[in-house]
C-alpha cells in the first residue's frame, strides 16, 4: 500500500526509516519530511495542518493509510476530517481523533480522566480568569516547589516549576491575565511537584486492545548533568533498567489498562499511539502527561528496538485487531545522541554544511533539522536538533560509547551535545 507519514523531524526519519522496511509498504511520502527521510520515500511539500492539500494528495496518489508523527494535526482534527469525508473516511489515520488528543491538548482534560479513572498523578486545582483570586489564595496554601501548567500546547514551554509562591502567584497571574502563553494559558493547572526520576512508557492501541512498547528515559536540558535551558530532548535511552518488571507490572495495572478503560468509556475510539511521561516515586509510577504520539527523541531508541513489522502493527490499530498481532522486542539497549545546533534552544544559525556521514558505522543516522542545500549538493542544517545517532549494545554503556564514537565523525559549524546520555543509568 502507498502510505502518507506526516511530520518532518527525527521522529519521523526513525518512523520512515521502520515502515519503509515492511513489505506492506509500496510507495511511502513524507509531509513534509527531511534530508534523512528522503532515503525511505518521497518528501512532499504539504504543511501538516494543511488538511484540504493532504486530501487532494491522498486521493491523488491514492494512499491507503496516514501515520501522524506530531500532536499538532491530530489536536487540529485531521482524523475527524478523514472520517467526515466521503472519500477518505475508509482510510486508516494513525492517531487519534480530537476527542482522544484531548489527552495532550488539555492539561486539565488529561487531570479530570485520570482522576476520574484512579489513575496515580499528582493532586491539582484549575483556574481561569474568572477564578483568578481562588487561585492566588490557593497558592498561599500550597508548598514549594510547585508547578503551574498552562492547559494547551505550547510547544512544550507550558510548565513552569516555581520554588518560591510570590514568583509562583507573578507567574500564574501573567499566564491568566496576561495570556502568557496566549490562548494556551485561558486555563492553568496548578499541581503539587512529585519528587523521583522520569521515565516513558509507550502504548500503541486500537480503542480495546493495546501493545506496550519499550520503555525510554529522555534528556531534556541543554547542559550536562540535566543543568540549562529545557530542550527537545538531547538524547535517549531504552530500555529503562530501573523499570523492572515490577515497576512495568504497576504501570500496567494502575495505568494502561485504566487509560484504556476510561477511554473506552468515555466513548473515546483511540487508535494510535499512547506516549505516558512517567515519574517514579519511590518505586511507584505517577503520570507526569500523556502525549498522543511518539516522543522525540523516545522515537529514535523505542522504533528500532521492534522488531516486528510496524505496518502490521497499524493494520491492526485500524481494523481494532491487534491482539492478533506480535510485537517482538530487541533486548539490545538503545542509546541515541541529539547533534544540536550552537545556541539551540536559543536562537541559532542554520544552513551549516554537515559532513562525514560516510563515516559512520554501527550506527543509525536519523536526521532531525536537515535539508538539502539549493544546488542539492549538500545536506544542511535547518533547525536546532539536526542529527540523532542510535546505537544498540549489549547493555547501555555499550550503546553509549558506540553513538558516541560516531557523534565525533559527523560534522558541521556549531555543532553541539550533551556528553552524558545514559551516564545516570550504567
Ligand atoms: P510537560 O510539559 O508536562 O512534559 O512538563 C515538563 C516537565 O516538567 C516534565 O518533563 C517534568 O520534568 C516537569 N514536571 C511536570 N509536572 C511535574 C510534577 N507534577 N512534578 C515534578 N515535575 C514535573
Ligand atoms: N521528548 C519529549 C517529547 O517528545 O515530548
Amino acid at each position: 500500500m502507498n502510505i502518507l507519514l506526516i511530520g518532518s523531524g527525527g521522529r519521523e526519519h526513525a518512523l520512515a526509516w521502520k515502515i519503509a522496511q515492511s513489505p506492506h509498504c509500496e510507495k511511502l511520502f513524507i509531509a513534509l519530511g527531511n534530508a534523512g527521510t528522503s532515503q525511505h520515500g518521497e518528501n512532499i511539500k504539504i504543511n501538516p495542518t494543511d488538511f484540504e492539500a493532504i486530501k487532494k494528495f491522498v486521493i491523488e496518489n491514492q494512499i491507503e493509510m496516514v501515520v501522524v508523527g506530531p500532536e499538532d494535526p491530530l489536536v487540529e482534527g485531521i482524523h475527524d476530517y478523514f472520517l467526515a469525508d466521503k472519500y477518505l473516511k475508509s482510510i486508516p489515520v494513525i492517531g487519534p481523533k480530537k476527542d482522544g488528543a484531548q489527552l495532550e491538548g488539555s492539561k486539565e482534560f488529561a487531570k479530570r480522566f485520570m482522576q476520574k479513572n484512579n489513575i496515580p498523578t499528582a493532586a491539582y486545582q484549575s483556574f481561569t480568569i474568572e477564578t483568578l483570586k481562588e487561585g492566588l489564595a490557593y497558592l498561599d496554601n500550597q508548598k514549594t516547589p510547585i508547578v503551574l501548567k498552562a492547559d494547551g500546547l505550547a510547544a512544550g514551554k507550558g510548565v513552569i516549576i516555581s520554588n518560591d509562591i510570590n514568583e509562583a502567584k507573578k507567574e500564574f497571574t501573567e499566564m491568566l491575565a496576561g495570556a502568557k502563553f496566549g490562548k494556551a494559558s485561558t486555563k492553568v493547572v496548578i499541581e503539587e511537584f512529585l519528587e523521583g526520576i522520569e521515565l516513558s512508557v509507550f502504548v500503541l492501541s486500537d480503542g480495546t486492545n493495546y501493545k506496550i512498547l519499550p520503555s525510554a528515559k529522555d534528556y531534556k536540558r541543554i547542559g550536562d548533568c540535566d543543568t540549562g535551558l529545557n530542550t527537545g530532548g538531547m538524547g535517549a535511552v531504552s530500555p529503562v533498567p530501573f523499570a523492572d518488571e515490577t515497576f512495568l507490572n504497576k504501570v500496567e495495572e494502575q495505568i494502561i489498562k485504566p487509560t484504556i478503560k476510561g477511554l473506552k468509556e468515555e466513548g473515546i475510539d483511540f487508535k494510535g499511539f499512547i506516549f505516558i511521561g512517567l515519574m517514579n516515586v519511590n518505586g511507584n509510577p505517577f503520570v507526569i502527561e500523556y502525549n498522543v504520539r511518539m516522543g522525540d527523541p523516545e522515537t529514535e531508541v523505542v522504533i528500532p528496538r521492534i522488531k516486528s513489522d510496524i505496518v502490521d502493527l497499524f493494520i491492526g490499530v485500524a481494523s481494532g485487531t491487534l491482539n492478533e498481532k506480535t510485537l517482538e522486542i530487541d533486548p539490545r539497549a538503545a542509546v541515541t545522541i541529539m547533534l544540536v545546533s550552537g545556541g539551540y534552544p536559543g536562537d541559532y544559525k542554520k544552513g551549516f554544511p554537515i559532513s562525514g556521514f560516510d563515516k559512520v558505522q554501527n550506527s543509525l543516522v536519523f536526521h532531525a533539522g536537515t535539508t538539502f542545500s539549493e544546488d542539492k549538493k549538500d545536506i544542511i542544517t535547518s533547525g536546532g536538533r539536526v542529527i540523532a545517532i542510535t546505537s544498540f549494545g549489549k547493555d547501555i554503556k555499550e550503546a553509549v560509547e558506540q553513538s558516541y564514537k560516531n557523534a565525533a565523525l559527523i560534522a558541521f559549524s556549531g555543532k553541539y551535545y550533551r556528553k552524558d546520555i545514559g551516564k545516570d543509568l550504567m
